[in-house]
């Protein structure tokens, strides 16, 4: 084999994967934008796509990636094909969530990563897909022990609790409104509470609102909302404040 086809066959090797795997998905990605919905064109929903996040909730997003919540957790809701039955909604993690009723939503959409310097894709799933954890917990308070304390509701759990964001303090005056409840042996002390740090209540802020419900718009192949069954309205843009 002469040098030339070695070097060629090297160079085609790593060329074909690259434009293939790199160089396509960026060129039709980067330069995506917020796209109007158009009433005329049959949508029910008013505003962008895809809902822009309030300030609380990009810096719960970093939160998110700083204590490595995406080594655990996807946010990727696949094609019905591919297997995407459970993805809106894992069963069969803990018999808990048996009883719940699944939240159809659609797949995953490039445009739901708009504006994120990095897509919360996450790098497998461990525990269950949280892009529509918004549904599943719908309190604060809910999301708050949850991160306190993973073990309270299943305790083969291996969500790693997130202690460190919260303190632990001597009750003085009127208990704050914020303080978690918790039991066993994580529970605070006679006198004591447990209030988030910003960070975690940031955190909780970004979690509330993952619900990838926004309906694709018909100008990017949303489908045409049916009269018998009306597009589900926007999410609204604020976490719900308990
Ligand atoms: C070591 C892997 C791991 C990491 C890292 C991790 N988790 Fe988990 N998580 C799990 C597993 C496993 C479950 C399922 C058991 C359970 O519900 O407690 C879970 C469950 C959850 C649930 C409940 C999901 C549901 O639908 O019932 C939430 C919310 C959650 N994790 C949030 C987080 C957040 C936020 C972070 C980062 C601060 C994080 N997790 C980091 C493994 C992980």
């Amino acid at each position: 084999m002469s040098l030339k086809s070695l070097l060629f066959g090297l160079l085609a090797t790593f060329a074909a994967p690259w434009l293939v795997l790199v160089v396509r998905p960026y060129s039709g990605m980067a330069h995506l934008a917020p796209v109007a919905y158009d009433e005329e064109a049959g949508d029910e929903t008013k505003g962008f796509f895809p809902p822009t996040r309030s300030a609380d909730q990009a810096r719960g997003q970093l939160i998110y990636f700083q204590q490595g919540c995406v080594q655990c957790h996807t946010q990727v809701i696949r094609p019905q094909y591919l297997g995407g039955d459970g993805d809106e909604f894992k069963r069969n993690w803990g018999e808990a969530q048996d009883a719940l009723a699944p939240k159809r939503t659609r797949q995953t959409a490039p445009y739901d990563y708009l504006g994120d310097s990095f897509a919360a894709i996450g790098e497998r799933r461990n525990g269950p897909d949280l892009a529509n954890a918004g549904f599943r917990f719908s309190t604060r308070q809910a999301f708050l022990e949850h991160l306190y304390n993973p073990q309270a509701r299943y305790d083969w759990s291996s969500c790693p609790s997130q202690r460190h964001l919260f303190s632990k303090r001597t009750i003085q005056g009127q208990p704050s409104n914020l303080a978690i409840k918790t039991t066993g042996k994580h529970a605070p002390n006679e006198g004591e509470e447990i209030v988030p740090s910003t960070e975690a209540l940031d955190l909780v802020d970004y979690l509330l609102a993952l619900k990838r419900n926004a309906p694709l718009p018909i100008s990017l192949g949303g489908a045409k909302p049916t009269p018998a069954a009306p597009a589900a309205p926007a999410p609204a843009l604020a976490a719900p404040v308990k």
